[in-house]
């Protein structure tokens, strides 16, 4: 079996049963399995130096997306930076996400809502609030060598990532996929300047409050490529003794 067959199996087990008692082992084992997780195994050609040690022009789309996979559990893609560029500050909401670089490298931005109930959040989704407090966490560095980032509706959920200077790669994966229709759609945030520092178990801690943007949706600035290979991950979940209730087709882009 491929190593993308093995994560997406992986990833359809670990998800489909979120809330047995197993999901935490389920979800180390997809970590393991990401962490190994190189360009070669998804056939990912490495960038052109030259042509990529230009910054792209400022029409150009900044990001592009490669969909792999989607089924009601977890969505499976590859987002390509460009060189400068970065992915701005976005939500998932009671969503996990996991990434691995393939090639080049990442700076992520992290920040969770704070535990102290201003966010009333609710499985990491907050309700009807253009503003959220959040705490920071520190800013983390991954690339090819590095283990894999992961989010979870509650910790570094609210994110931005950076190419470091780019272009760079990495593989997502998302559970369960955005569904706007269930209030699982994407927000975009800015950092505003109040910051609150509080005194907590001896520690200062920052506060910042995170306002929603209507800006033009990123989505629209990314360029969606079209001709990946199918890896038959549709056959190979359902094949398998774990059946799902169901199953759409893989994404033919
Ligand atoms: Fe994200």
């Amino acid at each position: 079996m491929a190593t993308i067959q093995r994560l997406a199996k992986q990833a359809f087990i670990t998800f489909r049963t979120k809330e047995s008692p197993t999901f935490a082992s389920n979800l180390e084992k997809l970590k393991n399995l990401l962490d190994k997780l190189t360009a070669d195994d998804i056939n990912l050609s490495l960038p052109n130096e030259q042509l990529d040690a230009i910054v792209p022009p400022t029409r150009e789309a900044p990001v592009s997306h490669i969909g792999i996979y989607e089924c009601p559990y977890f969505s499976m893609g590859v987002f390509i930076i460009k060189k400068g560029c970065e992915i701005p500050l976005h939500d998932h909401p009671s969503m996990y996400g996991l990434c691995k670089v393939l090639y080049g490298k990442i700076k992520v931005r992290c920040y969770s809502l704070s535990s102290d109930g201003n966010s009333e959040a609710v499985n990491g989704t907050v309700k009807q609030k253009r503003a959220i407090r959040c705490q920071v966490m520190n800013d983390m560095t991954y690339d090819s060598s590095t283990g894999s980032c992961v989010l979870t509706p509650m910790i570094g959920n609210y994110h931005s990532i950076h190419a470091v200077p780019g272009p760079t790669a990495f593989l997502d994966i998302l559970a369960p996929p955005y569904a706007p229709q269930e209030e699982r759609d994407c927000n975009y945030y800015k950092e505003c300047d109040q910051m609150v520092r509080q005194k907590h178990n001896f520690n200062t801690v920052s506060y910042f409050i995170l306002e929603i943007v209507f800006l033009i949706s990123f989505l629209s600035l990314i360029n969606t490529v079209k001709n990946y290979p199918n890896w038959d991950l549709f056959e190979l979940i359902n094949q398998k003794s774990v059946k799902p209730d169901r199953i759409d087709k893989p994404i033919k882009l």
